[in-house]
């Protein structure tokens, strides 16, 4: 009599399946997409204390340095969110590649938008401009000076985030190249808050039109909102 092998030969963990299947790659590219436009969302309400005054933006920027260690955890989940965002969008993306060897010579232009057809390279032009972002008003490191300006709140000295973003968009070129920056932000939003209401399974037929709409309606606006800020600097309206 032949017995039965007594140990038993596992396959891989079902969530891992999940997460290696075309939808669930694109659900991890969703998820981490709507923290991001949150994400995004918050720090231009964050930002517009700016045109409450200088006391505003300093003790905005204040509260949350003096979250301490709670900061970091933020920090790092958010650099997390980006890093699974890139990572599974690649993945989709080779995914979609080796699905597809040869290249159709006239297929998606028709079908798809001008939006559609450069996320990736919108993406990647949105990493460039968080980096130096970062390394702007974060890290100080593009005009060393930044560090140094400091005022009080309350007879506390603090650092001050109001002059130094006034002083950062008193120059024309880092003023354009955050316009710039922002304005492929909004590309990469405007196709992309549809399409992950879509993998979610939030459009149908008949919804779709509505949603892209307010979609790209929403994006422009977070880019009016962004955009106010160096465009009132320029002007005078903010000193
Ligand atoms: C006009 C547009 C913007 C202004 C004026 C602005 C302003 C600022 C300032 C002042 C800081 C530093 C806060 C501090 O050190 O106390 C900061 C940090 C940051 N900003 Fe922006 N920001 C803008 C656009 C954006 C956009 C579009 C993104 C993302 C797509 C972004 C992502 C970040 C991130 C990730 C940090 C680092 C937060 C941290 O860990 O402390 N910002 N921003």
């Amino acid at each position: 009599m032949i017995s039965a092998p007594s140990t038993t030969r596992r396959g891989p963990h079902p969530l891992l399946l999940w997460l290696l299947s075309s939808i669930g790659k694109k659900t991890i590219v969703a998820l981490t997409g709507i923290a991001l436009v949150l994400f995004v969302t918050g720090h231009l309400f964050g930002n517009f204390t700016l045109f409450l005054g200088p006391d505003w933006l300093n003790s905005y920027a204040l509260h949350l340095q003096g979250l301490g260690p709670l900061l970091w955890v933020i920090r790092l989940g958010l650099l997390g969110v980006v890093g699974l965002h890139i990572l599974f969008t690649m993945l989709l993306w080779k995914e979609n590649q080796a699905a597809r060897p040869k290249k159709y010579i006239a297929s998606d232009p028709i079908q798809t938008t001008v939006f559609a057809r450069t996320m990736r390279l919108s993406g990647l032009c949105v990493l460039a401009f968080i980096v130096f972002h970062l390394a702007h008003f974060t890290l100080c490191v593009v005009d060393p000076s930044f560090k140094n300006l400091h005022t009080t709140l309350d007879g506390q000295p603090v650092h001050d985030v109001y002059r130094m973003v006034v002083l950062g968009f008193s120059n024309v070129p880092v003023s354009l190249l955050y316009i710039g920056g922002l304005f492929l932000l909004t590309l990469h939003l405007s196709h992309g808050i549809g399409s992950l209401f879509q993998t979610l399974g939030i459009t149908n037929r008949s919804t779709r039109p509505t949603i892209e709409l307010v979609t790209k309606a929403y994006a422009w606006l977070l880019f009016l909102g962004y955009i106010s800020i160096p465009i009132s600097v320029l002007t005078g309206i903010v000193k």
